[in-house]
């Protein structure tokens, strides 16, 4: 990652209001109620600022948070510690596109049994394959790798002029290229949900939502 993209993330942070992203993703509870997988070590890429983290432990997980931008991560342990599990929750800062981040350093040497990243966007869709390749290497044995990506604008949002289109799901899961002997698929679909805008105003929108699973 170039400073130039940190700041834009830092700049992006102090600019949004708290009160945004601090709810969990709704695809990612369904995701839990679905598999149903008992509740463990969690590991959120791309936190924000920590609906997922936050929902997680609220939900008995124990998560580290990690993000590139400072004021994302503070807001993380404010939310959490408002949630009353400032306990299950770390926030962590790590550039997470960088090859040469030590990403065992950053989690304290934790395996994990969910690893999860919600619309986490970097600026190349190759590093963001190996970063999130590098994270499910973290995962133990029926580890779960969550990734959901919107698939759709919502009708507030930018709609990015020259903007490439959508992934569909199948071509997310390829680009992540994971051996099928060590994961199996669990859900590669797209997913309707009702999104809410800056005026409270809300919209149907399409995300994209993978689950692989380790085997070994
Ligand atoms: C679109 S936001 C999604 C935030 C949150 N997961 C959510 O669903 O609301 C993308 C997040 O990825 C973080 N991010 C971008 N590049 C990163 C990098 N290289 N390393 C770590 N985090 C990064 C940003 O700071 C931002 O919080």
């Amino acid at each position: 990652m170039t400073a130039g993209q940190q700041d834009f993330w830092e700049k992006h942070y102090r600019a949004l209001d708290p009160g945004w992203g601090i709810r969990p993703n709704a695809v990612l509870l369904d995701m839990l109620a679905r598999l149903d997988p008992p509740a463990g070590r969690a590991l959120d890429l791309g936190a924000g600022h920590g609906g997922d983290a936050v929902g997680l432990a609220a939900r008995g997980w124990t998560v580290t948070a990690a993000d590139v931008a400072p004021t994302a991560l503070a807001r993380v342990t404010e939310l959490a510690e408002r949630n009353g599990v400032a306990a299950q929750v770390t926030a962590v800062h790590a550039d997470l596109s960088d090859a040469a981040t030590d990403l065992a350093a950053v989690t304290g040497g934790d395996v994990f049994d969910l690893v999860t990243a919600s619309y986490f966007h970097l600026h190349d869709a190759a590093v963001r394959a190996h970063a999130l390749r590098r994270a499910a290497g973290l995962l133990k044995p029926s580890g779960l790798l969550v990734v959901v990506d919107h698939a759709s604008f919502a009708p507030w949002s930018w709609r990015g002029e020259g903007h490439p289109g959508f992934p569909a799901p199948e071509q997310t899961l390829a680009a992540l290229d994971l051996p099928s002997a060590e994961w199996t698929t669990e859900i590669c679909e797209n997913r309707e949900r009702i999104a809410t805008g800056p005026a409270g105003e809300t919209a149907p929108v399409t995300d994209t939502v993978i689950v692989v699973r380790r085997a070994v």
